[in-house]
């Protein structure tokens, strides 16, 4: 009978320590993957995040904090070791198990705004003329109507609005990079889309294309990301224009930057008429906005409208390696600083837009506007 209770007890106990075994395995398993896993995130946590998971980590592996406090000069020593000191006490294995949930914590709301971020992305697709897409930490927008020379229409100003509103707040990505497909990066505001029957009509379009325009080249100006140009070839209109918005602009030798206006009887936008002449100078600007001088991308990079000119036949791999190396700085600093470099003119250049989507909503129904489009409409049936 005594053995039987002995046996009972043996093998009982035998079979607690083995499901604590398990157990002990199995958590130190999952803090082994914790870690690992850990380099899934697509973006380091912020700094208190990373002290608590510091603090977490040496708690699990060595215990109650050791050694003195390091010196006011020492931040980052110090921060940590004040970090490590407010665990002091928690058992090894509470500490492996808080460490493994904040790590899950943290991939589980990665994956949210993942896929949150997808399905916003596929949302914006869709648009003809336009494919959006996020490359790693960039930002894509690319003018794809090579047909029509990427030529603007309605649909494809909204489109853009769109995506830089997006792509401003959207938190999977550092950078907004856009190109284009085809020989031309953009031949400007598709002309047809003013084409129309009766004044009534003119009336009602220049309404309508006042307010897309001025809502268009606003989400220049609000967008808190650095923005990248990348002008693979002629360049014509409000696609020039609006570089003045950018914060790099790298041309392939063979584009060019042609602002046609008063030929066409319309008027400058896209800011322009505050960056140009902050660009070049006042007679430098008046000479491409109102006299329609076409520059070269040396030109246009002689007077500060691009950043950087790249021989046509590596333009594509060379412009990638700059967007790449950008791509890779400190994301929040980014940020703080485009908005810093953006917040001396903002007001400013609120106010160009609005006066200048005034001007063209008048210049629009002017028969100078008319008779030039006219032209290009039938200039293929003479
Ligand atoms: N709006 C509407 N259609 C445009 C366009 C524009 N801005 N730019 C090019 N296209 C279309 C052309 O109508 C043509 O289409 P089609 O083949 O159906 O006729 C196609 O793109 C190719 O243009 P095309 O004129 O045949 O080529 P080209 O080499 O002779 O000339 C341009 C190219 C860009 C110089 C000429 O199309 C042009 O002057 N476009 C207008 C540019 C402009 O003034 N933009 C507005 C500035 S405010």
């Amino acid at each position: 009978m005594l053995r039987s209770i002995q046996r009972q007890l043996i093998t009982g106990h035998a079979s607690k320590l083995s499901s604590l075994a398990i157990r002990c395995f199995s958590v130190s398993a999952d803090f082994e993957a914790a870690q690992k896993n850990l380099k899934k995130l697509s973006e380091e946590p912020d700094v208190q995040t990373k002290l608590k998971m510091y603090s977490l980590f040496k708690q699990a592996t060595q215990g109650d904090v050791t050694g003195s406090r390091p010196g006011m000069m020492d931040f980052a020593g110090r921060a940590k070791y004040d970090a490590w000191k407010s665990v002091q006490g928690t058992p090894k294995d509470k500490a492996q198990h808080l460490y493994i949930e904040l790590v899950n914590s943290l991939l589980k709301e990665d994956e949210k705004v993942a896929a949150s971020s997808q399905s916003s992305i596929e949302g914006l697709g869709g648009v003809n003329g336009l494919s959006i897409s996020v490359e790693g930490n960039i930002f894509r927008i690319r003018l794809n109507r090579p047909e029509k020379f990427n030529a603007l229409t309605w649909d494809m100003y909204r489109g853009l609005t769109e995506a830089l509103n997006f792509a401003s707040k959207d938190k999977k990505t550092r950078l907004t990079v856009i190109s284009a497909a085809g020989n031309y990066y953009c031949s400007g505001n598709d002309l047809s889309n003013f084409a129309v029957k009766t004044p009534e009509d003119v009336k009602e379009i220049a309404k309508a294309g006042e307010k897309v325009l001025n809502a268009y080249v606003k989400a220049y100006v609000e967008h808190d990301k650095p923005l990248i140009g990348l002008i693979n070839g002629p360049a014509i209109g409000i696609s020039v224009t609006v570089l003045g918005l950018f914060d790099s602009v790298i041309a392939s030798d063979k584009a060019t930057f042609h602002t046609p206006f008063t030929s066409l009887g319309q008027s400058a936008e896209g800011c322009s008429s505050l960056t140009f002449p902050l660009l070049m100078g006042h007679s430098k600007a008046a000479e491409v906005l109102l006299f329609g001088k076409k520059l070269t991308a040396n030109e246009a990079f002689d007077r500060g409208l691009v950043t950087e000119v790249i021989p046509d036949k590596s333009f594509a791999v060379e412009a990638e390696k700059r967007v790449a190396a950008y791509s890779e700085l400190p994301p929040e600093s980014l940020r703080l600083n485009k908005i810093l470099l953006r917040d001396i003119n903002r007001e400013a250049l609120h106010k160009a837009n609005n006066l200048e989507c005034k001007l063209l909503h008048d210049r629009w129904q002017s028969a100078e506007c008319a008779a030039a489009l006219q032209k290009f409409m039938t200039r293929k049936n003479k």
